[in-house]
């Protein structure tokens, strides 16, 4: 399975450097085999060896270039990263992304050839509108996007369950996964309020194939917790 941490705004270098040490021995110590993703903040980002992989919250479509307050693949090859996150829902809802944009991001990276967790998902007023207009909703955030490419990882994490403590019904999360994966015939993780005593029951779900952890991944125990739910289940 694929365990992820998104750190978003958190943590210096200096602790995401301590974080990385300490995952990395709990990883070796426990002989755990999960594919582990870590996405520090920009300024954190360093050339990172171990089993665990470090990728990167966001960076423009551009190798270089005039973008203010950017980062480019450039300076990403700089550190060997490989890894991106694209779609986040606060990069959407907070910064303006379009979904144009986040296409036009998506097929840079993926002509790259970068891992890709591309997340979806859809804010409370939609989810309280019907079934058919949620899943109306979250196949927009799908337009532009190659769903069959080979690096591409979804990540379904709905709007109003992040940050929140909220979360949908393990029943509605499962029924939700199980809808996506008839289009996109890759892995599906989920995303929104997951912490060290709910991640267990959501990664037994049947096609959930991970999950994406915000605020309950920055303790690195909580997160070394989750990787080991993850191995017992053994999926
Ligand atoms: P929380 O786990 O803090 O709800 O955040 C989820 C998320 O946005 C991960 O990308």
């Amino acid at each position: 399975m694929i365990i992820a941490a998104n750190f978003k705004t958190n943590l210096t270098r200096y602790q995401t450097r301590e974080y990385f040490t300490a995952l990395e021995r709990f990883i070796h110590d426990n002989g755990l085999s999960q594919e582990v993703l870590v996405f520090p903040a920009m300024s954190s980002l360093y050339s990172h060896s171990g089993k665990a992989i470090m990728g990167v919250q966001n960076a423009y479509p551009a190798v270089n270039g005039a973008f203010t307050g950017e980062i480019g693949c450039e300076q990403l090859n700089e550190f060997g990263i490989k890894t991106i996150l694209i779609g986040h829902s606060e990069r959407r809802h907070v910064l303006g992304e379009t979904q144009e944009f986040i296409a036009a991001k998506y097929e840079f990276y993926k002509n790259l050839g970068y891992k890709i967790i591309y997340c979806i998902g859809e804010p409370l007023h939609v989810r309280e509108s019907g079934e058919e207009k949620m899943l109306e909703y979250l196949r927009a955030q799908l337009v532009g996007i190659d769903t069959a490419y080979e690096n591409l990882v979804i990540a379904y994490e709905p709007v109003w369950a992040i940050g929140t403590g909220l979360t949908p019904t393990l029943e509605e999360i499962e029924k939700l996964h199980t809808i996506l994966s008839l289009t996109c015939k890759t892995k599906i993780l989920y995303g929104g309020s997951v912490k060290a005593d709910n991640a267990k029951e959501i990664l037994a779900l049947e096609n959930v194939d991970g999950i994406l952890v915000g605020s309950g991944a920055l303790k690195v125990n909580d997160f070394c917790s989750m990787i080991s739910d993850a191995q017992k289940l053994n999926k």
